[in-house]
C-alpha cells in the first residue's frame, strides 16, 4: 500500500514530532512525514527537522491579518507538499471551523490527558487537583471544538503522591512519543475509521504492548 503523506504541525519542542520522524523511518510503516510545519519561526522542534534535512517550514501567525489568511497560506504548504494526512503536535493555534472540516478524519491530534477529561491548558495540574490515580494521553481527530473528536487511541500512567505537574508531564510525555506512531499507523493503514463520532478499529492493536511500555 502506498504510504500515506503526514505533515505535523508544530509549536515548540516537538518531541511527538521527532517520535513520529522516528516510527516513519521503519520500512513498514504506513506513512511518511513529508514536511514539518510551525507557527513559531524559533520553535526548537522546527531547527531539529531542518538539522535532519527535513521539509521545514515556518509560518508565523503574527505575520498574518486573520486566521483565515494563515490557514489560507497553511492550506496552500499542505497542498504544495500533497499531503494525505495532517498530524498536530503540540501546535498551539486554533483553527477556524472552516479549516478544520476541509481535513475532516484526515487530521489528527494529541492531548496529554485522558480525554474527555482536562481539556484545555494547564492539564497536569488539573489532573493533581482533581486527584486522579490514573492520567494519560489521547490522540483523537481533530472537530472544531478545542481537544474534542473522536478518540483513536489512549495511554494510561499512574499518577504518584510525589507527582508535581512537571513530573507527571514528563511521565505522559513518554506514553505520548509511544501512542502517537501507534494511532498515526493506524489511521494511515486505514485501520482506524471513524463510523458517527467513534473510532473503529479494523485490527486489534496490541494495548499491552503500547501500555507496558508507557506505565514503566
Ligand atoms: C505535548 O504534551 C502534547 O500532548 C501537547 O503539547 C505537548 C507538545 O510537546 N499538545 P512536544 O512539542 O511534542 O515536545
Amino acid at each position: 500500500m502506498k504510504k500515506k503523506r503526514v505533515a505535523v504541525l508544530i509549536s515548540g519542542r516537538g518531541s511527538n514530532m521527532q517520535a513520529l520522524v522516528a516510527a516513519a523511518q521503519a520500512p513498514r510503516f504506513p506513512a511518511e512525514i513529508v514536511t514539518v510545519i510551525s507557527n513559531r519561526p524559533d520553535a526548537p522542534g522546527l531547527t531539529w527537522a531542518k538539522r535532519k534535512k527535513l521539509s521545514a517550514i515556518a509560518l508565523d501567525h503574527k505575520a498574518y491579518r486573520s486566521r483565515q489568511s494563515f490557514e489560507l497560506d497553511l492550506q496552500q504548504a499542505l497542498e504544495t507538499a500533497n499531503v494525505d494526512l495532517v498530524a498536530l503536535a503540540g501546535f498551539m493555534r486554533l483553527m477556524t471551523p472552516g479549516f478544520v472540516e476541509l481535513w475532516r478524519d484526515r487530521m489528527i491530534n494529541i492531548h496529554p490527558s485522558l480525554l474527555p477529561s482536562f481539556k484545555g491548558l494547564h492539564t497536569h495540574e488539573q489532573a493533581l487537583e482533581a486527584g486522579v490515580k490514573i492520567a494519560g494521553c489521547t490522540v483523537h481527530f481533530v472537530r472544531p471544538e478545542m481537544d474534542a473528536g473522536p478518540i483513536i487511541a489512549q495511554a494510561a500512567v499512574p499518577v504518584l503522591d510525589r507527582d508535581t505537574p512537571a513530573t507527571l508531564a514528563a511521565r505522559i510525555l513518554k506514553a505520548e512519543h509511544v501512542v502517537y506512531p501507534t494511532a498515526l499507523a493506524l489511521v494511515a493503514s486505514g485501520k482506524a475509521r471513524c463510523v458517527g463520532e467513534k473510532v473503529v478499529i479494523d485490527q486489534k492493536i496490541n494495548v499491552k504492548n503500547v501500555l507496558h511500555s508507557t506505565v514503566c
